[in-house]
């Protein structure tokens, strides 16, 4: 049979695929550290790293040893049993992000979920909100995944159309806005504040200094639980383990995924103190494969990976290099440049009919890939390892793109 080319993969997946993406046209086979190749053996630096996924680079060895050992020994034994890792790796996380207790589950969504069922639950059985009247303020322009529930608070129509009824308990205000925050506020059935410490998915908004701290403060003022989504901005991808501890915030409730395994494996958990994670009970949540063997060894590899590489400091510094190199681009194209660590955005001005997947496409050309978010932004978010000599490389093909659009 004849070698499939790129064309042909593309083509049977959309045969036989729902059409719910629209990926740039490449096809990968693998992947190392920062690069991956395709099916034609030509190699890209990969500045999305799965949505911020693949934090630690793509294939890291430690975390591929972590988990084959384990999916050779157990790998899933459900929650109807216990299981010998489970409380060593509930007890790393509460160590290292230090709350009472861990809920595990896989995709980000879920402990997005479990997020939202744990906010009302606090909100009955402890501030005493009368039964099914709880609220939850959440911000226009998020993106906490695809669930009904988490649908029925966004703001984008092409996350929320036709997928009505939706569900009921969420006041939405505008994102970074302190004074519309207070105001909902005032309602004694509100619950919680669910929020992106920066907005990625929306095109990585960074909120004004102060907004988390004054935030996290007028949700204790009025006894409101302040739940941070740190699934994107967390485990080093903004130069801090946490994008919350730029503004020294410590939510209530933490909801971490993607990184925690390094792209390896679904792993996603909800981290909080026993007041609100007690007040679930055996029967009242779960997952199937939430707390598996192999979750644990993977995202406790994953982190172990972060800590000793050293990666937090290394995104804070290249994104430093990062922002101030494209700063510099001489292009009409170039709106702004904007993030924080290695969460970045150019938002790109449409010239002649070109646009920010043009530009896209022309990095594919030149051996860097990256996608758009909503059309005229772009997101670099390549793997925390990369070094400054690679960053410089991969800034050379960007600036080349640039310079062969001509304008
Ligand atoms: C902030 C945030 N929360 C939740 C999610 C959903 O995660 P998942 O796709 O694993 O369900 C995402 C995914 O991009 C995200 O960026």
């Amino acid at each position: 049979m004849a070698q499939m080319t790129t064309k042909d993969y593309m083509h049977r997946e959309s045969k036989y695929g729902a059409h719910n993406y629209h990926p740039l046209p490449v096809v990968l086979e693998k992947g190392k550290g920062v690069f991956v190749w395709d099916v034609e053996g030509k190699r890209y630096f990969d500045f999305l790293a799965a949505y911020s996924a693949v934090n630690q680079g793509h294939c890291h060895p430690k975390i591929v040893e972590a988990l084959t050992a384990q999916a050779q020994k157990l790998a899933l034994t459900s929650r109807a049993f216990y299981n010998n890792v489970l409380g060593e790796w509930e007890q790393y996380m509460t160590d290292l992000f230090g709350y009472d207790k861990m809920l595990p589950m896989n995709s980000g969504a879920e402990a997005d979920e479990t997020a939202l069922k744990l906010t009302r639950k606090w909100a009955y059985k402890v501030k005493g909100i009368p039964k099914n009247q709880a609220k939850i303020i959440v911000c226009n322009g998020n993106f906490h995944g695809r669930t009904i529930t988490i649908i029925s608070m966004s703001s984008d129509p092409d996350a929320y159309n036709d997928y009505g009824p939706y569900t009921p308990g969420f006041i939405n205000i505008p994102y970074n806005d302190i004074e519309a925050l207070e105001h909902a506020l005032q309602d004694s059935n509100v619950a919680g504040f669910l929020v992106e410490p920066i907005q990625a998915e929306a095109g990585v908004y960074v909120p004004e200094e102060g907004f988390l701290k004054k935030a996290s403060e007028l949700c204790k003022k009025y006894n409101v639980l302040f739940i941070a989504d740190e699934v994107q901005t967390g485990i080093g991808r903004t130069g801090k383990m946490l994008a919350c501890e730029h503004e020294n915030v410590r939510p209530d409730i933490l909801i971490l995924g993607k990184a925690i395994s390094g792209g390896m494996f679904p792993v996603s958990c909800v981290l909080a103190d026993d007041e609100i994670m007690l007040t679930i009970k055996p029967g009242e949540h779960g997952s199937t494969y939430g707390g598996n063997p192999i979750a644990g060894k993977v995202a406790m590899a994953a982190l172990n990976v972060i800590l000793d590489e050293g990666l937090v400091g290394n995104s804070m510094r290249m994104g430093e290099i990062f922002r101030n190199e494209m700063r510099s681009i001489k292009s009409e194209m170039i709106e702004t440049v904007r993030g924080k660590g290695l969460l970045n955005a150019v938002a790109i001005k449409p010239v002649k009919g070109k646009s920010a997947w043009d530009i896209c496409l022309g990095m594919k050309e030149n051996g860097i890939i990256a996608k758009p978010t909503h059309e005229h932004i772009i997101r670099f978010t390549p793997p925390l390892v990369i070094t400054e000599s690679q960053l410089m490389e991969a800034i050379g093909l960007i600036k080349k793109t640039f310079s062969e659009f001509g304008f």
